[in-house]
């Protein structure tokens, strides 16, 4: 991923600021639950705090403050994002052990700009600011802020000055940081000292020798090469973490939370045969066995030999209760002259639901659908209001079963990263083709046969598709790509074959690196690789006489053509 400059996003609500721990705020998952119409959820489905330390970061913003989370954990220290403003009581639960105060888009001289709770100025616990972080403290404790007189945006050269300082134990005296303020401190609060600068910031680390810390720069992003050596001493050496945070326990904490959660209640999960599907699957069988039934749809769209892998993967090897539907045909009527792509995923998704539906009610009453919801789509739709953000295109799962069906939801993978995911997908046993599976969409290949769909074009599509797959996994560079596909145009051009004119279908190819499809750059793939899988679909697939390499990234286009 491209990281860009801050982004304007506002934070959380400006009409908040200056919170004291009386206001009452809506945390983030509160907010989520609301939006997908989802009861709340009982308290057992908290995930028991045992000896877990956290490091709670509070957000201001910025669009890195996910990774802040993130590179936290790395460090197995547990951590969450919660909004800027949120009171002590609601935080309190988590065991936290030190505050983060991320970066953001506002200006703390602002009026109406958001600040800091005063819990975290209290001396309760160790306390890091970072870009606009480091400003709420300067602004808050006396010290003055003001836009800098040259902005600095990109990698620059920090000199340690204190040595000696936690924060930077281990590190050389110049290191590599990434940048992006157009604010700067002019002075520092009564009793701070600077730690490190650089040339056009002077007082771009500061501290009040006791435990609170300031940085101008971002550790959490990968230009700061050691930003999470950083990272880590604050949450070690300055908070005093234990760093025994590992997804063993994570795995341990959720099988007993969804035991407490569902006691004898049935538990359903629809199968895609992705690995979040089947991480929550896995995750829920092992707490509750056969009181867990996995539906799997085949809507007909699926690639070649992935409806008989996942069914063995899961119903063989894993001896789950799977009900299987074959729905290729009513899907496949349904979308019958349908060309747009919104039409499309709308079809499938109704379809889905109706079938879901259907094999749900055979199992007699249930309670709960399970749901591999991950915590970046938490913060996600927690984040984004619901006229913010432009739609470019739906994505449908099983988005209005539970409010229909009248089921409580269970998400166990609601605080994880997908690399989190990956992580408890190994730990539980699941097979590497599956916790490495490149992410597939919901309406499978109908969002990748462009026009109308048919049964002999799908065809056509998977025979293409899995020469691609077979080339990138021969390659190796299956797990290094985010995705890789092939996608059927419905152009056809002219070509020679033998002494033949050929009329045949125009294929293109798609393969992308990214780390959470927000955005994502097109792979440069070797030419060789490109030309056999060119060779080998014109050769082995007779309607196609043409191939395309697809040279645009996200944005201005999308990964899927549709
Ligand atoms: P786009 O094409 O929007 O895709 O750049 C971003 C990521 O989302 C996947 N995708 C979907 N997933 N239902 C899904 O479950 C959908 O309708 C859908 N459309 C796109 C896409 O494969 C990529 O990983």
């Amino acid at each position: 991923m491209t990281i860009e400059a801050e982004n304007p996003r506002q934070p959380p609500s400006p009409a908040r600021v200056r919170t004291s721990s009386d206001i009452e705020v809506t945390t983030y998952l509160e907010i989520a639950k609301e939006k997908a119409g989802v009861r709340p959820a009982p308290a057992e489905q908290k995930i028991p705090v045992t000896e877990r330390e956290t490091i709670i970061v509070l957000d201001f913003g910025s669009q890195y403050n996910l990774l802040i989370a993130r590179r936290i954990r790395e460090c197995n220290v547990y951590s969450e994002l919660v909004p800027f403003d949120m009171p002590w009581e609601k935080i309190a639960h988590l065991n936290p052990k030190g505050i983060i105060l991320s970066g953001g888009p506002a200006s703390v001289y602002e009026s109406n700009a958001p600040l800091a709770p005063s819990y975290v100025y209290e001396g309760r616990l160790p306390v890091l600011g970072i870009c606009y972080g480091l400003q709420a403290i300067t602004h808050q404790l006396g010290g003055k802020v003001i836009p800098a007189a040259k902005r600095e945006y990109g990698h620059t050269v920090l000199h340690i000055s204190d040595r000696d300082s936690p924060l930077f134990a281990g590190l050389d005296e110049a290191i590599t940081v990434w940048m992006s303020h157009g604010d700067s401190i002019q002075e520092m609060p009564p009793g701070f000292k600077a730690i490190a600068h650089t040339e056009n910031t002077p007082l771009a680390a500061i501290t009040n020798g006791k435990n609170l810390y300031g940085i101008q720069f971002h550790p959490e992003v990968v230009h700061t090469p050691q930003g999470k050596e950083i990272l880590r001493n604050f949450a070690l050496k300055i908070c005093g973490c234990k760093g025994n945070w590992t997804i063993g326990n994570y795995i341990d904490e959720s099988i007993a939370a969804i035991k407490a959660q569902v006691g004898g209640d049935k538990v359903i999960v629809a199968l895609s045969g992705g690995v979040d599907s089947a991480v929550v699957a896995t995750l829920i069988h092992k707490a509750i066995g056969n009181q867990l039934t996995c539906i799997f749809v085949n809507n007909g769209l699926l690639r070649r030999e992935e409806v008989e892998r996942t069914f063995s993967a899961f119903r063989l090897n894993l001896g789950m209760n799977i009900s299987f539907v074959d729905g290729t045909d009513r899907f496949l009527e349904r979308l019958k002259g349908v060309t747009d792509p919104e039409v499309k995923r709308k079809a499938i998704g109704e379809e889905f639901i109706r079938v879901f539906e259907e094999e749900a009610t055979k199992l007699g009453k249930v309670d709960f659908l399970a749901q591999g919801t991950l915590y970046p789509d938490v913060i996600e739709s927690a984040l984004s209001g619901s006229t913010a953000s432009a739609k470019i295109k739906t994505h449908h799962n099983v988005g209005g079963l539970p409010a229909r069906m009248r089921l409580k939801l269970i998400e166990p993978l609601r605080y994880l990263f997908k690399d989190e995911v990956r992580k408890v997908g190994i730990e539980l046993g699941l097979p590497e083709e599956m916790v490495w599976r490149q992410p597939f969409p919901g309406p499978g290949l109908a969002i990748r046969v462009i026009g109308e769909i048919t049964r002999e074009k799908l065809e056509i599509l998977r025979s293409a598709d899995f020469i691609v797959m077979n080339e990138i996994k021969k390659a190796k560079l299956y797990r290094s790509l985010w995705q890789t596909f092939a996608v059927l145009t419905d152009v056809k051009s002219v070509g020679v074959m033998g002494d033949h004119r050929t009329y045949g279908y125009l294929v293109g190819i798609r393969a992308v690196t990214s780390e959470d499809a927000m955005t994502a750059d097109w792979a440069r793939l070797p030419y060789d690789l490109l030309a056999r899988i060119s060779n080998r679909i014109v050769n082995e697939v007779s309607e196609v006489n043409r191939v395309v390499y697809d040279i645009t990234s996200k944005p201005p286009s999308t990964i899927e053509w549709e």
